[in-house]
């Protein structure tokens, strides 16, 4: 199987990196020289990994092709290329419409959407992919976990709930800052923190069974400190922040979805 890449950024990358650690039955990669340094060193890194010019040319030669240019460029680089109905199109583009992308490019061929995250990579991410074919699953599963979204609107909302990632770390600085005002060294207070949360991202690894309330209950005791300092993150509408957050993600992404 010959994979191809029209647009070759950050997420082509982590993706690349990720197929090519992985047992996936991939014989070539073709990507597009756009970005230069990142395409070198991806020919320099793997042996088959191939620079081709010409992103028409990519689309000829590869069975599945990636799309992984962004959104605002979409239109005016895909209006100028065809993609022949039999083959198969992962789009990693935000927002972007399946219909829209099979209108610039005048075809019937099969669309998938994903959004796969740079720990990719190192396969510690689950990609959401819509709608979801089993060749797309399974080489996402290579890549950490896939998961199917049924629904356009379920698919926005995984795009949503990455959005979480930039609340995690405000969390963690806010906690770090907290301590060194009590008097701990900044790299220590991180260390600490850091080491707290990847403890309890591999125990809710471990507890795939368990849901997020179950995994509350067997850590924190009724009444204790851990049960107080949530408590009091639900009186002061940190759960009511959450919700208000993505609801006004999610209506961007509808919005963007839309040309809005
Ligand atoms: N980063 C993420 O975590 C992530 C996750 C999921 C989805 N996405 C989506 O994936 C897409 C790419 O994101 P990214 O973060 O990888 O962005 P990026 O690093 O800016 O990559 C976009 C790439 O498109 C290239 N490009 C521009 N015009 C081109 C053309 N005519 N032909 C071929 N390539 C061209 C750019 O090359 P130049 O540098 O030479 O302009 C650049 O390498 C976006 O739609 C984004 O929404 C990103």
């Amino acid at each position: 199987m010959k994979l191809g890449f029209v647009g070759t950024g950050a997420i082509s990358d982590a993706v690349i990196r990720g197929v090519l650690r992985s047992d996936c039955a991939v014989d070539e990669i073709i990507v597009s020289r756009r970005s230069e340094h990142i395409s070198q060193k991806l020919a320099a890194d793997f042996d088959r990994v191939r620079v081709e010019d010409d992103n028409q040319a990519i689309i000829d030669q590869a069975d599945v092709i990636f799309l992984a240019v962004l959104p605002q460029l979409s239109k005016e680089i895909l209006s100028g290329l065809h993609m022949p109905d039999d083959k198969k199109v992962v789009s990693l583009i935000a927002t972007i419409p399946i219909a829209d992308m099979k209108a610039w490019l005048d075809t019937d061929a099969r669309f998938d959407r994903a959004i796969p995250l740079p720990p990719v990579e190192h396969h510690s991410c689950v990609t959401a992919v819509y709608p979801g074919s089993p060749d797309v699953m399974a080489l996402f599963e290579k890549l950490g976990g896939a998961v199917a979204a049924k629904t356009i609107d379920a698919f926005d909302g995984y795009a949503t709930g990455s959005a979480l990632m930039g609340t995690y770390f405000t969390v963690l600085e806010n906690a770090a800052q907290w301590m060194v005002a009590q008097g701990s060294d900044y790299a220590d207070a991180r260390r600490y923190l850091a080491a707290l949360f990847a403890g309890l991202s591999e125990n809710t690894a471990k507890s795939p069974d368990q849901g997020f309330a179950d995994l509350y209950e067997g850590h924190i005791t009724a009444g204790g400190l851990n049960d107080q300092v949530a408590q009091t993150f639900l009186r002061e509408k940190g759960g009511a922040a959450i919700h208000t957050a993505l609801d006004e993600v999610f209506a961007r992404v509808k919005a963007a979805s839309k040309g809005g």
